[in-house]
């Protein structure tokens, strides 16, 4: 369960949607570029999944360092921006919609999931879980990361809020398109709250523009 029109925004979206990560100012790059830093040691030598891999921005971050890549996105457009791609280690895309594609159980060391929490609706965040927990290894980590409002532009950050608390945004492409979808943010306390419920947190990292947090199953997994 995604937002409601999420599937179709990005793939309106995929030609421009790399533009958010080239923004020309130095201290969001800079953020940027110690999260990759942290990720590729994070990765190293690991079998990977990913979900919602969208561009492939992140995927060819951690093919830098990591043993192979699974990376899937619902947008066939989004795996073509990803296909144009140079990987350093083995990857293989495909089309699948998260919510709804059994990846194995226990397979993968890493599950990553880039830009997708603020998207998640608040009141199916278990059923987010469960998907990214099942096909990890015992012991196995998630990383995800994902922006607060000073990297998005507008700053206009609400035009309406559901009966679940959950935030939407309007955003318009290149093409003058309008589409209204849901998307989250949070302040450091309230991730701490939402993840703790579940996971040990081993990292979590709130800066100006993005968060990232580093997450295992409570107690690894029998
Ligand atoms: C904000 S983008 C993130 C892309 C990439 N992870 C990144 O960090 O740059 C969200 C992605 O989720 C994908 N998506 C939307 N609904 C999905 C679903 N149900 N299953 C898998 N991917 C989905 C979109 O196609 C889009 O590529």
């Amino acid at each position: 369960m995604g937002g409601d029109n999420l599937e179709e925004y990005y793939r309106a979206r995929a030609a421009e949607y790399e533009q958010i990560y080239y923004r020309d100012d130095p201290a969001c790059q800079a953020e940027l570029s110690r999260e990759a830093k942290k990720l590729t040691r994070l990765v190293e030598g690991k079998k990977v999944l990913e979900l919602a891999c969208g561009s492939g921005y992140w995927t060819r971050i951690m093919s830098r360092t990591a043993a192979s890549i699974l990376a899937s996105d619902i947008a066939p457009e989004m795996l073509a921006e990803a296909k144009k791609k140079a990987f350093g280690c083995e990857v293989s895309l495909f089309k699948a919609d998260m919510f709804d594609h059994s990846f194995g159980d226990r397979c993968f060391d890493i599950v990553a999931l880039g830009f997708w929490f603020s998207h998640q609706p608040r009141q199916a965040y278990d059923q987010l879980f469960d998907l990214l927990v099942r096909p990890l290894k015992k012991n196995g980590l998630i990383w995800m990361i994902d922006n607060n409002p000073p990297a998005e532009w507008p700053l206009k950050t609400s035009c309406k809020i559901d009966s679940h608390g959950n935030n939407y945004k309007e955003r318009t492409l290149s093409n003058g398109e309008t589409y209204v979808v849901l998307k989250n943010y949070f302040d450091l306390l309230e991730l701490k709250a939402i993840f703790s419920s579940r996971f040990d947190i081993q990292s979590l990292r709130h800066h100006t523009y993005y968060w990232s947090t580093v997450l295992m199953q409570k107690g690894g997994r029998p």
